[in-house]
């Protein structure tokens, strides 16, 4: 059976395309709602490889309505990422992901301040055994992740910022792949040479928040998570597809290591 990378990276190749499609609509009408989810996926999906479904769908809608979306998403080949920052003890985590994997989700994003034992341990290893994918949190997008992915901390002695201690944990945890806000190209540098081929990095802030679809990849980003660019536009499928010729460029992956 495949893993979640390598599916995702297979059709990367084929559809010459990094984008992961942040489905972020809400209307209080489910079935415009329903409708408009299944217009956009469709009119979208040959320019994109993912899609990432977050709140604005998971709590409005069923599960029937989500299994449908998600099958609607899998009959274009599309991979589809829960974007919940998973962050609890284990049993409950587990009882997340599990409901997850029923529907039809191919990955989880989870929050690595959970810790492994008793948190995220039994996640990474039943997505694994079930060829589903784990991202983690590293540095997220918004202005404010400066104040705690940011932090200087001290680790077994030694200086380090918070966020190299979670892609140590990521990388020693077997992650599927990191989460780095495109609005941070110093960090995203500094991770992409750490992290070199053992995870993939998502790189969510493109467009609206500020990050350049071209720098991001440059920098090292396999994957650009891209919402209210792309669902906000007044043409999406015309988005999509500028966004995609714009960052299907070849990256130098490094070999730095976390000090
Ligand atoms: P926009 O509209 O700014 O949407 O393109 C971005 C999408 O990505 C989510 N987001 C994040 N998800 N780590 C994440 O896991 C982050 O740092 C992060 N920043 C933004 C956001 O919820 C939206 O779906």
């Amino acid at each position: 059976m495949k893993g979640f990378r390598e599916r995702l990276s297979s059709l990367s190749s084929e559809r010459q395309s990094r984008i992961v499609l942040a489905l972020d609509i809400s209307n209080p009408n489910t079935d415009k709602l329903r409708r408009d989810v299944k217009d956009l996926l469709t009119r979208t999906a040959e320019s994109i490889v993912a899609l990432k479904i977050n709140y604005h769908l998971i709590l409005p809608f069923s599960k029937k309505e989500i299994t449908e979306i998600i099958t609607l998403a899998h009959s274009h080949n599309l991979e589809v990422i829960a974007d919940l920052k998973l962050n609890d003890i284990a049993p409950t985590n587990i009882n997340v992901t599990s409901f997850l994997w029923e529907v039809g989700f191919d990955a989880v994003i989870a929050n690595p301040i959970a810790g492994f034992s008793g948190g995220l341990d039994v996640v990474l290893k039943d997505a694994h055994l079930n060829g589903k994918g784990v991202i983690v949190l590293v540095y997220m997008s918004n202005s404010g992740a400066t104040e705690t992915y940011g932090l200087t901390v001290l680790s077994h002695g030694k200086e380090s910022r918070l966020y190299e201690e979670f892609l140590r944990r990521a990388l020693s945890w077997g992650a599927d792949g990191v989460v780095v806000g495109g609005t941070q190209l110093d960090v995203l540098r500094a991770v992409s040479e750490i992290v070199a081929d053992r995870a993939d990095i998502f790189s969510p802030g493109i467009g609206v928040q500020g990050g350049s679809a071209k720098e991001v990849v440059e920098a090292g980003a396999n994957y650009l998570i891209v919402g209210r660019s792309v669902v906000g536009a007044a043409d999406p499928p015309r988005a999509a597809t500028e966004i995609r010729s714009d960052s299907w460029i070849v990256q130098q992956k490094g070999t730095r290591s976390l000090p």
